[in-house]
């Protein structure tokens, strides 16, 4: 008897130690990564809410914010403004690219059923606007001589604008727009714009450390690139000098036309490419504060490391990609010692696993359908939390700035 009891509690020990020791080396994969300088949560934390990933965003851009105000971009009068204990009506003023986007939807469908708050209402009839808590208006759809004349000073007036850069004139900052919702990480709105990181809440149904085997052998040591917009001098030089020492692969008008017939961009052709090639190359066309398009975003979700080019500071993607999910060409002094890295890595496969290792427990949205509803559960949670009156002043500075 004696005996039994005491093997029972040998192996107890060694499982729990098992555990315990797994679990530690586990955390040992995230070490390198500063969990509180990203919007989303650790795995080893529990707190998963959307509402946590607006409260961290709240903290990380309060610097931003200090500038946005001494520019005379935007007016924040702090604590003045009553939060309604009521629902709040949102009203689709202009199209969305000449169509009706939301008209038909459930308030479910738009606002996701994860949103934390749900008292948001959406309608596109025009007869409730003094009704509407917000008026929603998209930059491209914006008519100047369709705008509502009045406005009560606790109706809130939300631009939507995707693009840096405003095309039109100055003519948009007459209307004193209340709030926007872009990828400037400090708009009101800026979750999911473009794309998004979501701390999975389940296991993943995929083996990782087969994929990992799987994606290693089968993909060849190359970048792949698809471009079409020849203008953009910066990153169509940087490709220049990076292709003298790694090779890629390019579909697109401005460097190989032929290529690009065959192969035209949101093909099956292209995503085979992209699950085809180790790197991607994430150029943006602009070179502006937070904006990282859906590029970036695509490259991540065909299982391809990003190679990324675009906003100046590092900070703008940390913030928002999955922890080590890319490359950040501003970390190297040179296209040479980055490709002496991309060697490392396909050299390497316990170094292309890290690159990797976030699959294991985030997911990434990229798409309008996976992003919107999250867009639209900010503006619903911002209606119920923001206690300040606010106003662009300069909205079409706000778009250019660092630019
Ligand atoms: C993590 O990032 C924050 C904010 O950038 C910084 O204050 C903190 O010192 C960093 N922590 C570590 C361990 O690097
Ligand atoms: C639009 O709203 C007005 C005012 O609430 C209402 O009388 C009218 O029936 C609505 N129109 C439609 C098509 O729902
Ligand atoms: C065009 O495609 C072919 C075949 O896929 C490839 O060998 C070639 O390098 C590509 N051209 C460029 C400029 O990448
Ligand atoms: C919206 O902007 C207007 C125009 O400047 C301002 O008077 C009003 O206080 C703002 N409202 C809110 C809710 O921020």
């Amino acid at each position: 008897m004696k005996r039994i009891v005491k093997r029972l509690v040998f192996i107890i020990s060694l499982l729990l130690f098992l555990y315990f020791w797994t679990k530690k080396s586990q955390q040992n994969d995230f070490k390198s990564f500063n969990f509180s300088s990203v919007i989303y949560p650790s795995p080893y934390d529990d707190k998963t809410t959307l509402i946590r990933y607006f409260e961290k965003t709240q903290q990380l851009i309060i610097d931003e914010e200090k500038v946005s105000i001494a520019k005379n971009h935007k007016i924040v009068i702090a604590n003045s403004r009553s939060i309604p204990d009521s629902r709040f009506l949102l009203l689709e003023y202009t199209k969305i690219f000449g169509q009706e986007k939301f008209c038909s939807k459930s308030s479910l469908d738009i606002f996701s059923k994860q949103c934390p708050y749900q008292n948001c209402d959406y309608t596109c009839n025009h007869s409730r606007l003094n009704e509407a808590q917000l008026v929603l208006f998209h930059k491209y759809d914006v008519k100047k001589e369709q705008m509502p004349t009045k406005r009560n000073i606790d109706q809130v007036w939300l631009l939507w604008h995707d693009e840096p850069l405003f095309l039109v004139s100055h003519d948009f900052n007459q209307y004193l727009f209340n709030w926007t919702t872009s990828y400037i990480f400090n708009s009101e709105i800026s979750f999911g714009a473009y794309g998004l990181t979501l701390l999975r809440n389940d296991n993943t149904d995929i083996d990782f450390e087969q994929w990992i085997n799987e994606q290693y052998e089968k993909r060849l040591n190359q970048a792949s690139w698809f471009v079409t917009n020849c203008g953009a001098k910066r990153r169509l030089d940087y490709y220049y000098r990076l292709r003298q020492y790694f090779p890629i692969i390019v579909h697109g008008t401005c460097v190989d036309k032929q290529n690009f017939s065959s192969c035209p961009r949101f093909s099956s052709c292209e995503t085979d490419q992209l699950k085809s090639t180790k790197f991607y190359l994430a150029f943006e066309s602009q070179t502006c504060k937070d904006y990282i398009t859906e590029k970036f975003w695509r490259a991540l979700k065909y299982g391809t490391i990003p190679i990324a080019l675009g906003p100046l500071m590092k900070q703008s993607y940390e913030r928002i990609a999955p922890p080590n999910s890319f490359i950040y060409v501003g970390d190297y002094e040179t296209p040479q010692l980055l490709a002496q890295h991309l060697y490392e890595i396909v050299k390497n496969k316990n170094i292309f696993r890290k690159y990797h290792l976030w699959r294991k427990y985030y997911w990434t949205g990229y798409s309008a359908q996976d992003n919107e509803q999250y867009r639209f559960c900010e503006v619903c949670y911002k209606l119920n939390t923001v206690n300040s009156h606010i106003y662009y002043t300069n909205i079409h500075e706000f778009f250019s700035d660092q630019c």
